[in-house]
């Protein structure tokens, strides 16, 4: 019934609680996927369970011909966050990539002569959908898709020369701080400061996806702080919502070029969504949840690091904050299958790597237990092998 787009598992999901899920039979699974680091609060927490219930009997949806308490506090709360002064919600990460290239071509058309290319990164991520896979620098994703848009071009990650050869005619460059879908790899700080020394000098935008990297999971709220570099926007989606779709891009002065007519969404920022992402940040900032990643990351850092000791099959430990990876020698689709044999939930990334994304919150007791569950999982796939 449901079109060929994802290689399921033959399992059921019926709920889930915290790390914690449970299939048609009860049996219960340790999720270290989190919705791909949707769940930035793990499943079903109650400050959020308890907002969704107060809201849908409040108001759910208006569309953004009005205006609502709900979209106005949790823009305020976003903004006050960031280095940033305005924001545009939508409803998932491509939406908000989609955004940010729209704004990237007005402010070219607008403010910069004209300029309309857009530089993207080799290996990089973006989106689904059409502008989106224009700028994801993958060709497995864009070849069945192609003709792509065009005035964009790929630049090498962490090869400044390379981009400067390509700035002529561009308007905006669009990066992830640190790729995800690639494997969890890291742009230089030199390289970013680079690339805003760049965009400063050439009159175009800096664009940062943090829709993975983002809302906390690189141990502070945006991803660029940990880098010191200041984008002029920022895609963000997955964990704002902690599992209610929506996205946003955050702009500063300079990119703050839309006027009514430009762009807009009917879903996108309704009150209900809004509601659940302002319980969000409470609870991840006010509530002190993200102070507390780093320290976190670290420990579990130590302890993936324990297993690569013990696995000569692992070749690196890798990440940034509680958005972790192991990089096997080896194609790692067996040794998850393994692990959802043996009721683990895990999600691979480019380059041989599983992806380890608790929830933000999670404990330190339970770090232990992802230890010492996927030590079980390892030692079982030695012994098949
Ligand atoms: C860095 C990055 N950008 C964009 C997207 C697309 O987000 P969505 O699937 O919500 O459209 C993703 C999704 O994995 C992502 O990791």
């Amino acid at each position: 019934m449901l079109t060929n787009t994802y290689n399921r598992p033959d399992k059921v999901f019926i709920s889930g609680k915290g790390m914690k899920l449970y299939d048609e039979k009860n049996n219960e699974y340790l999720d270290l996927v989190s919705g791909i680091a949707v769940n930035s609060l793990g499943h079903c927490h109650p400050e959020i369970v308890k907002t969704i219930k107060k809201q849908s009997e409040k108001l759910i949806h208006l569309s953004n011909l009005y205006h609502t308490t709900e979209q106005s506090e949790l823009a305020k709360k976003l903004v006050g966050l960031s280095d940033h002064d305005k924001i545009f919600f939508c409803n998932s990460g491509t939406e908000a990539v989609e955004a940010a290239l729209k704004i990237a071509r007005k402010y070219g058309k607008i403010k910069a002569y004209g300029k309309n290319k857009i530089l993207y990164m080799k290996n990089s991520f973006h989106g689904r959908t059409m502008g989106a896979l224009s700028v994801t620098g993958q060709p497995k994703y864009q070849n069945e898709f192609k003709p792509l848009i065009g005035g964009t071009e790929q630049c090498e990650f962490n090869n400044i020369n390379d981009v400067i050869k390509k700035m002529p005619g561009t308007c905006a460059i669009i990066i992830e701080p640190i790729q995800g879908e690639a494997g969890l790899i890291k742009a230089d700080i030199i390289f970013l400061k680079k690339l805003r020394e760049l965009c400063d000098k050439w009159n175009c935008l800096l664009i940062f996806d943090e829709i993975q990297c983002g809302v906390g999971r690189s141990g502070s709220f945006f991803a660029y702080e940990k880098f010191g570099v200041i984008p002029d926007m920022v895609c963000m989606a997955k964990g704002l919502g902690g599992g209610i779709p929506i996205g946003a891009v955050i702009v500063n002065k300079k990119a703050d070029v839309l006027t009514p007519g430009d762009h807009g969404t009917t879903f996108g920022g309704n009150a209900f969504a809004c509601a659940v992402g302002k319980t969000v940040l409470e609870e991840l900032v006010d509530k002190e949840v993200i102070d507390k990643v780093d320290k976190k990351a670290e420990l579990l850092k130590k302890k993936l690091e324990l297993l690569k000791n013990e696995f000569e099959f692992i070749e690196e430990v890798r990440g940034i904050g509680l958005l972790q990876g192991i990089k096997l020698n080896e194609n790692p689709s067996d040794f998850i299958r393994c692990a959802l044999e043996n009721n683990v939930l895990l999600v691979g990334a480019g380059d041989n790597v599983i992806r380890i994304l608790p929830p933000l919150n999670v404990e330190d007791d339970e770090i232990e237990e992802i230890y010492i569950v996927l030590k079980k999982i390892f030692e079982k796939f030695k012994g098949e092998k």
